[in-house]
């Protein structure tokens, strides 16, 4: 039997309105939830992140402050421009988005933005936090996924997760918030000696990799939850994931789409940390 769709597109659509509710409050009270972005030279597929970042501010009423710099500036400029919107009152929220230039270190632009603002979740700090179980801002793609499972009434307790990619913004948080909701957790990765024997034993199975086709129905344990991160282009440029999808959604209960399924789950996120950010201050 074919899977169940995970609609990340509805799903996120809900918590919008949700947090529109919030928004609505907080201008009861004359407060505007602010986010500052801040984008180092001129990637392309950051700039398109970072418009559609703003683009979901505007539709929903928070105020949003673009920050372009030159691909040149300096790691000492950049913590400047950092320090100043942690003093800023109009700014809840500080997203710096990554990669940065070589010649400036991510670890130490990400530990200068204030915990309170970090709305990214990527401070040792809020890392910290959420590995101790205790409030954070949780790193918006994994939470995300969270929502979606959550959305479809799947309990994680018991549940043997494989997450298959260890990045600090991903992989790593992920397998993290499932083990605090008393998951069995396996990670995954490139020099996991027999990729087939892990994923194929998941009752939820998250592919974060970015490699288009790793995934294939020999991969997926009959009913089991796939879900996948994964922005791959396909030779006709079009978005795919790590899963090939037409043939593992015969395999499995639920799956989510590439377009469409957590995609629009991480800017919903997004919006809702900095939203929390704001409510923090009340
Ligand atoms: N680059 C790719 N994904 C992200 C993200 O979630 N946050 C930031 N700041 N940079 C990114």
């Amino acid at each position: 039997m074919a899977a169940e769709l995970i609609n990340g597109k509805e799903i996120a659509q809900e918590l919008r309105s949700q947090l529109v509710r919030d928004i609505r409050y907080l201008a009861e009270k004359d407060i505007i939830p602010g986010l500052a972005v801040v984008l180092v030279g001129d990637d392309p597929a950051s700039r398109t992140y970072v418009t559609m970042k703003q683009k979901a501010c505007e539709k929903l009423g928070l105020y949003s402050r673009l920050i372009e710099l030159e691909e040149t500036i300096s790691e000492k400029e950049l913590l400047d421009i950092v320090k100043q919107l942690n003093n800023d009152d109009d700014i809840d929220g500080i997203l710096v988005q990554l990669p940065l230039p070589k010649h400036i270190e991510e670890t130490t632009i990400i530990e200068a933005i204030s915990p309170e603002k970090d709305v990214d979740g990527f401070h040792p700090i809020n890392i910290g936090r959420m590995m101790t179980g205790q409030d954070s801002f949780l790193p918006c793609t994994p939470y995300g996924i969270i929502k979606l499972i959550e959305a479809i009434n799947v309990p994680l307790e018991g549940k043997h997760v494989v997450v298959v990619g260890r990045s600090n913004i991903v992989g790593k948080p992920m397998g993290q918030l499932c083990l605090n909701r008393n998951a069995t957790v396996t990670y995954c990765h490139s020099k996991t000696s027999d990729l087939q024997k892990h994923t194929s034993q998941a009752d939820i199975l998250i592919s974060a990799v970015g490699v288009r086709g790793l995934i294939t129905k020999d991969h997926v344990k009959d009913g089991a939850i796939v879900i996948d991160v994964a922005m791959n282009r396909d030779e006709e440029n079009k978005l795919c994931g790590d899963v090939i999808f037409e043939e593992v959604k015969e395999k499995a209960s639920f799956i989510t789409p590439v377009p469409g399924g957590v995609g629009p789950m991480t800017i919903t996120m997004l919006l809702y940390n900095t939203i929390k950010s704001t409510k923090r201050k009340l």
